[in-house]
């Protein structure tokens, strides 16, 4: 869209009483801040600028990598966020000031977004924007009704049109009882703004210089201030503090739920399950209460999760079956996989189709191959396991050596007894068969026995 976009997110936020600036605080898993990144980019503007004052690297960093990740998740070029510094944090209005000399002589309309207001969608920014160009307005407004105002901006009207906006703290009796408040959502023509913002002044309860005192100075002047005013109030509220943050989580995470349901997942019990926004599952799957998915994650069809689940930026296929209490980060769980109960599955850990991992397994940037299995007390990292393995109780792969990682491969086929230790690097050959609490220090080769400690191999295995 011709559109540049702005996003006041320097202040401190007082009323979150943290030493963390409000705009990193998570709202469902991502910091408030990047809701917001992400709801501008899918207006593809032609440039976002995020003015920043309050840990303003923590702020910059953050957006880099948000910015990062979005760009390799999409395969496309994303429009970079461009920071403004404002160092002293001397109101909204003062905010934008910030940005004249990025946007004074570019003629492009300037859509105003506040970084605490997260929830706004992308459709309600356009009609805001169709609202302002179809009224030829110099500047329009984003409002909503809501029954409790309490610390919002009032929009004060003469008949229909736009006059003022008071905020609450300088508010008279009259002006508070107004239920229409100002979303902190606008669009500007650029010169309209940059002009009025030389002449608004700190003059109010807080000595700051308001962002919203630029609309009724244009408007005394006498230019075109149209109002948008949006039914939604859901969608405007801005996040002051901690209670309106977690409602405001409440509200995404209803509506995550509800979303997943209405398309065919099982949910049994919607108040104790924990699904992030990006989170995709597949029909027919059931998760049961207390499960836990964050991040990037991806749940194919008739997929089960039982209760105490927890999957981060996880990838399982179609039928894969998660029990009890497991743990899976960073991890690609193919077609009818099972894992668990109690198994931990982390940076990497690759499950062919049907492979299953039991009780107590802990499979760190592995691959186990199609069929194979880990059911009892192992540990397996850096290994590569061909298909048809079976991984006895307690096997352990030593891929440390106090200063290296080591690999271990295991061909197809091969059959680790119980408590055996492969001393990483080591190879097991296709077919072989290790004997209980075999110490593994050299590779062995195809269709062996091995036994003892260190393992020797007993004899050749002849094929049936
Ligand atoms: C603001 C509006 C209010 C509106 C409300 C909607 C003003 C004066 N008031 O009030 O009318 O109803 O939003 O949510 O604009 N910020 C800066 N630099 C500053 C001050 C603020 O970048 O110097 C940023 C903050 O980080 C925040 C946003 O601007 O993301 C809004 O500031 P905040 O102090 O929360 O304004 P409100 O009091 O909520
Ligand atoms: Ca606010």
């Amino acid at each position: 869209m011709d559109l540049n976009i702005l996003v006041m997110a320097a202040g401190l936020g007082t009323r979150m009483k943290s030493r963390k600036a409000k705009v990193l605080h998570n709202l469902v898993g991502q910091p408030l801040i990047n809701h917001v990144y992400q709801t501008a980019l899918s207006l593809s503007p032609k440039r976002i600028l995020m003015i920043i004052g309050h840990q303003a690297d923590d702020v910059a960093r953050n957006l880099k990598t948000c910015h990062q990740q979005l760009t390799k998740l999409s395969d496309s070029n994303l429009v970079a966020p461009e920071h403004v510094l404002q160092l002293e944090q001397r109101g909204t209005g003062h905010a934008v000031m910030m940005a004249k000399e990025q946007l004074a002589n570019d003629n492009t309309p300037i859509l105003v977004l506040s970084g605490d207001v997260p929830l706004i969608s992308a459709r309600t920014l356009k009609n805001l924007f169709e609202v302002h160009k179809s009224n030829n307005a110099k500047a329009t407004v984003l409002t909503t009704t809501i029954a409790d105002p309490t610390g919002y901006g009032r929009i004060v009207r003469t008949g229909e049109d736009f006059s003022y906006i008071v905020e609450h703290r300088d508010a008279s009796p009259t002006e508070l009882a107004i239920n229409e408040i100002n979303a902190g959502i606008y669009c500007f023509e650029s010169n309209a703004l940059f002009n009025a913002l030389e002449r608004i002044s700190p003059n109010n309860s807080q000595g700051e210089y308001y962002l919203t005192d630029v609309l009724s100075v244009l408007k005394k002047q006498g230019d075109k201030v149209a109002i948008y005013q949006y039914p939604v109030a859901n969608e405007v509220l801005g996040i002051n503090n901690r209670l309106e943050l977690a409602e405001a989580e409440k509200r995404l995470r209803k509506s995550k739920l509800t979303n997943l349901m209405l398309s065919g997942v099982t949910i049994i019990d919607p108040d104790s399950t924990f699904i992030d926004p990006q989170v995709t599952i597949g029909m027919d799957s059931v998760i049961y209460p207390n499960v836990v998915i964050e991040g990037y994650t991806t749940v194919g069809e008739n997929c089960t999760l039982y209760p105490g689940v927890h999957l981060v930026n996880a990838q399982l296929a179609n039928g894969v079956t998660v029990k009890d209490y497991c743990l899976v980060v960073d991890s690609f769980l193919a077609d009818d996989t099972t894992v668990g109960p109690f198994a931990h599955l982390r940076m990497g850990a690759r499950l062919e189709a049907n492979a299953t991992v039991g009780n107590f397994v802990e499979v760190k940037k592995s691959t186990l191959g199609c069929k194979t299995k880990a059911m009892h007390l192992a540990y397996l990292g850096d290994a590569t396991i061909g298909n048809q393995v079976n991984i006895g109780a307690g096997t352990i792969t030593c891929n440390y050596d106090g200063k290296n990682k080591h690999s271990t491969i295991i061909a197809d086929n091969v059959k680790i007894g119980s408590d055996t230790m492969l001393v990483a690097p080591v190879t097991v050959g296709e077919g072989s068969i290790t004997g209980a609490g075999t110490v593994v220090t050299k590779d062995i080769p195809a269709n062996s026995l091995a036994v003892g400690v260190p393992a020797v191999i007993k004899k050749q295995i002849t094929k049936a």
